[in-house]
């Protein structure tokens, strides 16, 4: 990931606590599980994560491999596959270069991940990596929330509580806070995320504290590729966008 705070560390060095919070979202599902099933061929996720896409389409016999960045991710991943007695193919790679031995007939990029391509040289970078791993046919499919105005015109720089939630390991309630800023000219947001663990008599331990960007603008250039559909979902918030490979 491109980021101005690396030293902060990332959301994605703890596989186990990204679980608690987004493990069990329900974006997406339905969408790419019904394209991953009815592919013609293999299916790449991009940006796999903890596998909460690719682990249903590897019990539903799709013939699907995974990339991601972080390894504390994939290695989540793994353990949650061993628990489902599936083994995943998976590589740790960055999806902006990326060069595999196969080719796909559905490559897809769940979950706003495509956005933590935060140049426009990134996001070019990967489609074109792709482009050349897609299969004649293929088609690759992302999504992305939309910054509506609402978001980008909120206060910045303000630490903003996001949710609680109960910590299923320990009992204990996660309170996660978001601290937000907005570069308009490189249309980048910039957060600083905290986790805070609460303890039975209130005390207050400081679980994660971590930094990331993301590109937030329409979407992309796209000189070679056909955009076959791009719609809302979630309020409006969010675009899923499907194109087609030459
Ligand atoms: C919001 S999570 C989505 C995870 C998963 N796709 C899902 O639907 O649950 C974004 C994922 O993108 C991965 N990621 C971030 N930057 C990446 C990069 N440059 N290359 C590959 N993966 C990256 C993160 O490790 C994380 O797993």
């Amino acid at each position: 990931m491109e980021s101005s705070n690396e030293a902060m560390g990332s959301p994605f060095d703890d596989g186990d606590l990204y679980d608690v919070l987004l493990g069990g979202a329900e974006f997406g599902l339905d969408y790419y599980g019904d394209l991953a099933r009815r592919a013609e061929g293999p299916v790449l996720d991009i940006g796999c994560g903890t596998g909460r896409v690719l682990l249903p389409c590897l019990a539903a016999c799709v013939d699907i491999d995974g990339l991601d960045l972080y390894e504390p991710m994939l290695a989540r991943l793994r353990t949650r596959a061993s628990e489902l007695g599936l083994s995943p193919r998976l590589y740790q790679g960055d999806m902006s270069g990326f060069r595999l031995p196969r080719k796909y007939a559905l490559i897809m990029i769940p979950y706003n991940a495509f956005t933590h391509n935060v140049t426009q040289e990134s996001q070019l970078r990967c489609l074109a990596a792709c482009r050349e791993h897609l299969l004649p046919g293929g088609l690759l499919t992302l999504d992305g929330a939309f910054p509506g105005l609402a978001w980008i015109g909120a206060e910045q720089n303000v630490r903003v509580l996001e949710g609680e939630i109960q910590d299923p390991r320990t009992g204990r309630m996660l309170r996660v806070f978001d601290t937000r800023s907005f570069d308009r000219v490189r249309q980048v947001q910039h957060s600083i995320t905290e986790i805070e663990s609460i303890g039975a008599d209130g005390a207050v331990e400081l679980l994660q504290r971590s930094s990331y960007e993301m590109r937030r603008d329409g979407f992309i250039k796209m000189k070679w590729l056909c955009c076959l559909a791009v719609w809302g979902s979630n309020a409006g918030r969010s675009g899923a966008a499907s194109m087609a490979g030459s």
